[in-house]
């Protein structure tokens, strides 16, 4: 009987652990077996393992074989263990001649061809941050991750190509890739504001939604700008400091979707799924490794709906918890998963089924255009700050001068938001959209005279309890865009009015 050993970091949901891999052999009907919780998928890895072990050259013992993968109790899914089964394998038989010296300070990530060639994986920035608080010195994973991979500081990163290469590395014949790879570091294109006309009260919002991180909805007739509008929020928003850029790029990581030569995501994603998406394509989920849902790929960025109206009622009935809780919880297989999912939503909407270019020229029945967009009030409309209803914009409009350019806009809004983690620090919000509404009316209670507003719109019934929680939020931001230190009565009152412009009480 002989043993071989080595390590990996495996993604149980969006949990990562280093997963040991042991390779036994012994006696008895040759055969290949592995143990420990590994899905189908995971156990199809035989299928791979062993041609590239045998095509690297190497021996595979002609025993009973049993890859053994530690802990026990996670569940393991995916090609990742690939790389550290071979090497556990190779090891394993002494004929082989590769040392093991190396092998208890490092992790292999990596899935296999059948030719023994090292194919890139998903998960690798949080596998190797896993891996370094573990204690591991250096990691060796797949040449097309390795600019992902360097993103983890204080552990050695070795870019591999072949099973062959790996095993000469062990045996100290092979110097493996560690060079730091070249990054492209052009951001994506985002497009500007300026290219907008018109539409000034839309374009504030969107600021203030910005400034804020409200929720916001658009509505209004079609080919007015509101999808536009919507594409452009990005170019106004703060870029992702350093640790939420590393945590938004590991879930990105996890769901594939990173480009290989500009690995770290430093702009807010902007995720705008069509209006038919699926449960679990928005949630999350799934068999095997569980991939984010686009509710996770928005988070601490953008979740862009478009047609929202159009969208089911389970849909819209399954943002709310992400939106009170900032995380996703999916059913599993095996328990129930969580996922980060702090997200900013943003809706678009016709006001109708039949969307004419002038409001006059609706068929629709009184009926019908309650019904349509009603499917979205309560619990999810109490979240959304913002509602604009927006008009097509007159002639005389689209033959003015261009708008003004997102970098401008912009300015005002990092400065915006500056103001607002300074007062909320020590509270754990970051932005005013945050602040729950028990905190508005009282530690941050405003001012009697500043009040006002809002009280007269509550005696009056013009406005719900939580509709005056929003425009008391919504002031904070108005007052932060101005540079004053707290909102005064014209604030309330310019943030009442963005209460009910979408169309909604
Ligand atoms: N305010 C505007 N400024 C400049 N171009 C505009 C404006 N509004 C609309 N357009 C032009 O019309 C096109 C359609 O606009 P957009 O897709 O944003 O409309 P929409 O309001 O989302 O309509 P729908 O309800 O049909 O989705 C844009 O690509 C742009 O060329
Ligand atoms: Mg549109
Ligand atoms: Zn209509």
């Amino acid at each position: 009987m002989a043993l071989g050993r080595a390590f990996s970091v495996g993604l149980n949901a969006f949990a990562p652990r280093v997963v040991e891999v042991q390779a036994n052999t012994s006696r008895g009907t040759p055969g290949f077996s592995i143990t420990g919780l590994a899905d189908t998928a995971l156990r199809e890895a035989r299928d791979r393992v062993r041609p590239a072990v045998v095509n690297s050259g190497f021996k595979f013992p002609d025993l009973k074989v049993v890859v053994a993968l530690a802990p026990a109790n996670m569940p393991k899914s995916g090609p990742v263990y690939d790389l550290a089964m071979a090497v556990s394998i190779v090891l394993a038989v002494p004929d082989n001649k590769v040392s093991s010296e190396k092998v208890p300070s490092t992790v292999f990530l990596g899935e296999l061809g059948l030719d023994g060639a090292i194919r890139p994986v998903r998960g690798v920035l949080p596998c190797l941050i896993e891996a370094r608080r573990a204690g591991f010195a250096r990691a060796v994973v797949p040449m097309a991750n390795t600019a992902e991979a360097a993103l983890v500081a204080e552990i050695e990163i070795n870019g591999a190509s072949t099973l062959g290469e790996v095993c000469r590395w062990l045996n100290g014949e092979f110097v493996l890739d560690t060079s730091a790879p070249l990054v492209d570091d052009t951001g994506p294109v985002v497009p500007d504001m300026t290219d907008v006309v018109g539409q000034s009260q839309a374009r504030r919002a969107l600021e203030i939604a910005a400034a804020g991180r409200h929720h916001v909805l658009m509505t209004g007739p079609p080919g007015i700008g509101k999808t536009m509008l919507a594409r452009r929020l990005p170019g106004i928003l703060p870029s992702l400091g350093s640790d939420d850029s590393l945590e938004v790029t590991a879930i990105h990581s996890i769901a594939g979707t990173l480009p290989p030569a500009r690995p770290l995501i430093v702009e807010p994603p902007f995720i705008a799924p069509h209006h038919s998406v699926s449960m679990t394509a928005l949630l999350g989920g799934g068999t095997g490794i569980a991939g984010p849902g686009v509710l996770s790929l928005a988070h601490r960025g953008v979740l862009f709906l478009d047609e929202c109206a159009e969208m089911g009622a389970k849909a819209l009935d399954a943002l709310r918890q992400p939106l009170e809780e900032g995380e996703v919880r999916v059913s599993r297989r095996d328990g129930v998963a969580t996922y980060p999912a702090r997200i900013q939503l943003v809706l678009a909407a016709n006001p109708c089924p039949c969307a004419p270019a002038h409001d006059v020229d609706c068929v629709c029945s009184v009926v019908t255009r309650r019904r349509y967009l009603g499917r979205l009030s309560g619990p999810l409309m109490d979240r959304i700050d913002i509602r604009v209803r927006m008009n097509p914009p007159g002639n005389a409009a689209l033959l003015t001068e261009a708008g003004e350019p997102s970098a401008a806009v912009r300015a005002r809004v990092v400065a915006a938001r500056a103001a607002a983690i300074a007062r909320w620090a020590q509270h754990g919000w970051r932005t005013n959209g945050e602040v729950p509404g028990p905190a508005l009316r009282g530690e941050f209670r405003l001012v009697p005279a500043a009040m006002r507003p809002v009280e007269l719109f509550l005696r009056d019934g013009r406005v719900t309890a939580r509709g005056a929680d929003r425009a008391l939020r919504l002031s904070w931001t108005l007052a932060d865009l101005r540079g004053a230190d707290h909102p005064v009565e014209d604030d309330v009152a310019q943030a009442l009015l963005y209460r009910d412009r979408g169309g909604f009480a």
